[in-house]
């Protein structure tokens, strides 16, 4: 039986097809502007904590990861940014459901992270939240654009990505659209957060600035509310 020769080419598509992009996967940047007193308050509080605490270790691999309950010991910058960050997610987030009441509250939870050189962040996601976000309150870059300054942001491709072991070099051709990855990395700047959806594998790549990364992570979890408390 002879072989059937496939070739992989836009000539054997009908003019007419057409691919619609389905299952999004939301990753929202904003940059925040005059953020420098806010940024200055941050600093030195987690700068404060640092020195007494010795912090924890979960997907930090060195650097300094603070508790889980920043929102308890920040202050009123921690705060402000926090709000900042959940009325954008409301922007980007619908009940279905809902008639003339919220029927969810977000749960905040925030900690800190402060990187030197070499530090890193494994690849994981957050089980359970709605939303992660991380907010630079100062990249470590001191103003150089140098890519070998490293600390990306990574995220992986969610779409079963085990299938593309079969054939890795094969992406979906996406019409006036550079091939997809498995990954996408981006580069911190101080002021700027990012929200996506906490099931979104994540990692940082190790920074190799020469000063310190200062990052504030944030989990929103959705809690429902009782009907009689809707408000
Ligand atoms: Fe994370």
């Amino acid at each position: 039986m002879a072989a059937t020769k496939v070739t992989f080419g836009a000539k054997q598509a009908r003019a007419t097809a057409q691919a619609a992009s389905l299952f999004d996967t939301p990753v929202i940047v904003d940059q925040l502007h005059d953020a420098e007193e806010m940024n200055a308050a941050l600093k030195a509080v987690i700068t404060k904590r640092m020195s007494q605490d010795e912090g924890i270790t979960i997907s930090n691999v060195g650097g300094w990861h603070s508790d889980t309950r920043m929102l308890e010991w920040g202050g009123e910058a921690a705060f402000a940014l926090c709000e900042k960050m959940i009325a954008t997610a409301d922007r980007f987030t619908v009940d279905i459901k809902a008639k003339d009441q919220p029927r969810y509250k977000w749960l905040p939870e925030m900690w800190a992270n402060v990187s030197p050189p070499g530090a890193s962040n494994g690849q994981h996601s957050h089980p359970g939240c709605f939303w992660s976000a991380v907010y630079y309150v100062d990249d470590g870059y001191g103003g150089s654009a140098d890519p070998n300054l490293g600390g990306e942001l990574v995220f992986f491709d969610p779409r079963m990505p085990m299938i593309r072991m079969n054939a890795p070099d094969l992406r979906f051709r996406r019409p006036g659209q550079p091939p997809d990855h498995d990954e996408n990395r981006m580069r911190p700047a101080t002021g700027r957060f990012v929200i996506f959806p906490s099931w979104l594998n994540h990692a940082v790549r190790p920074y190799n600035g020469k000063g310190r990364r200062i990052s504030i992570a944030v989990n929103l979890t959705a809690y429902p509310l009782p009907a009689a408390n809707r408000s």
